[in-house]
C-alpha cells in the first residue's frame, strides 16, 4: 500500500479531516460517525450547520450500514451507477449523526468512482462524509492544487489522485414512495436516470435547505462577475472597455477587445466540457478580468449541468 494511502488511513481513524479525491471533484473528507471531524469540516469550509453533508461508502454492500430502507427505484440506480457520480438520499439509521444530515432523516449516500478512495474506504470501519473541498459558495476543487490554494496550511493532508475525471459534482435523487427526484442536476444526466426509473419528478432547488430558501442559490461562483450570454458579440460591444474573459464551448471568437477565452471542448463533447468547467473557472478567476462572459450550453445531457452551475455562478 503507498505510503500517502496509509498517512489518509491514520488521518481519518484519528478523526481529522483531510482533502481525498473522486471522480466528480475533492472532497474534505472526516469520519462520518465522528463528531469531531464533521465539527471540523463544517468549520473549514464555514458552512452553515443546516446543509448537510454526503457520506460515501466502498460499495453497495455497504448500503445498509447508513441507510435505513432502500425503495425499489433507488435500489434500482444503484445497482445500475455505482461506483458512478450518483447520490441518492435514503432514511438514514441512527449511527449517521444529525450533525451530518442537518437534522434531516434522509442521509445523503454514494459510492465514489475513484481507485484510490475506493481503496480508502475498504480500509476504514466507518463511511466517510465528505462535501467539495471549496469554502462555501465557492468554485469547486478538480485537483490537489485547487485544494491546497484554498486550505494551504490549515488541512493535515490532501491526498492527491490526480485532476478529476467528471468535474462537476455528483447527480442526487431522492425519492417519494417510489419515484424518483432530482434534487441536483450532476455528473449522470436526467436523461440516464429516466432510462433506468423512468420520468422523474425535479425539485432543483437553491440548495436543498427548506429553511433557507433561496438563501443559497449563489454557488459555485468565482469571484469575478460572470455573465451569462445567448449573443456573446452583443455582450462583448457592452463591456468593450472592461477586461473580458469569455468562456465557450467550442470555438474560440476572434475579437481584439477580448482578453482571455477559455474553450470547454473543441470537439463539442458535453461530457469533455463538463470535465474542463471548473479548472476553466479557476483559471479564468486567476485573470484580473473585470467579467466573464459565458455562452450557454445545449439544455440536454450534461449541457443542463453546467447551465445549472453556470447560472449559479452569476451574480
Ligand atoms: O460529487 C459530489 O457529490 C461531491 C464529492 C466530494 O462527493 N460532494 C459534494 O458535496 O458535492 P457538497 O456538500 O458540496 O454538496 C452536497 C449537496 C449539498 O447541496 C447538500 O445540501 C445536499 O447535497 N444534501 C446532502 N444531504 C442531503 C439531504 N439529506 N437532503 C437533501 N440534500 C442533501
Ligand atoms: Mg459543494
Amino acid at each position: 500500500m503507498n505510503s500517502s494511502l496509509q498517512k489518509a488511513i491514520a488521518a481519518l481513524e484519528n478523526d481529522l479531516t483531510i482533502a481525498i479525491p473522486t471522480e466528480t471533484v475533492y472532497g474534505l473528507a472526516g469520519n462520518a460517525f465522528s463528531e469531531k471531524a464533521i465539527h471540523t469540516i463544517f468549520k473549514l469550509k464555514q458552512r452553515p450547520l443546516f446543509n448537510p453533508l454526503i457520506v460515501h461508502i466502498k460499495s453497495i454492500t455497504a448500503l445498509d450500514t447508513v441507510a435505513k430502507e432502500t425503495p425499489d427505484a433507488a435500489q434500482k440506480l444503484a445497482e445500475a451507477f455505482w461506483p458512478r457520480p450518483l447520490t441518492l438520499l435514503l432514511n438514514k439509521k441512527s449511527c449517521i449523526p444529525d450533525l451530518v444530515t442537518a437534522g434531516k432523516v434522509t442521509v445523503a449516500v454514494r459510492v465514489p468512482n475513484h481507485e484510490l478512495t475506493l481503496a480508502l474506504l475498504n480500509e476504514l470501519s466507518f463511511p466517510v462524509a465528505a462535501p467539495s473541498a471549496n469554502p462555501f459558495g465557492s468554485i469547486s476543487p478538480t485537483s490537489a492544487t485547487h485544494v491546497s490554494n484554498y486550505f494551504k496550511d490549515q488541512l493535515p493532508m490532501i491526498l492527491d489522485g490526480g485532476e478529476c475525471a467528471k468535474g462537476v459534482e455528483s447527480t442526487i435523487v431522492g425519492f417519494k414512495n417510489d419515484q424518483a427526484i432530482l434534487y441536483r442536476h450532476g455528473s449522470i444526466s436526467i436523461e440516464e436516470i429516466e432510462a433506468v426509473v423512468g420520468k422523474v419528478i425535479l425539485n432543483i432547488v437553491s440548495d436543498h435547505s427548506p429553511s433557507a430558501p433561496g438563501m443559497l442559490s449563489r454557488h459555485y461562483a468565482p469571484s469575478t462577475s460572470l455573465l451569462i450570454s445567448d449573443n456573446i458579440t452583443n455582450s462583448i460591444n457592452t463591456f468593450s472597455d472592461k477586461r473580458i474573459g469569455l468562456l465557450l464551448f467550442q470555438n474560440t471568437i476572434s475579437n481584439s477587445t477580448v482578453d482571455y477565452q477559455e474553450v470547454l471542448s473543441k470537439k463539442g463533447d458535453l461530457q469533455e466540457a463538463a470535465k474542463n468547467l471548473y479548472s476553466a473557472l479557476h483559471r479564468l478567476d486567476e485573470q484580473k478580468l473585470d467579467i466573464i462572459i459565458a455562452e450557454s450550453f445545449p439544455n440536454f445531457g450534461l449541457g443542463k449541468t453546467i447551465n445549472d452551475r453556470l447560472n449559479r455562478a452569476t451574480k
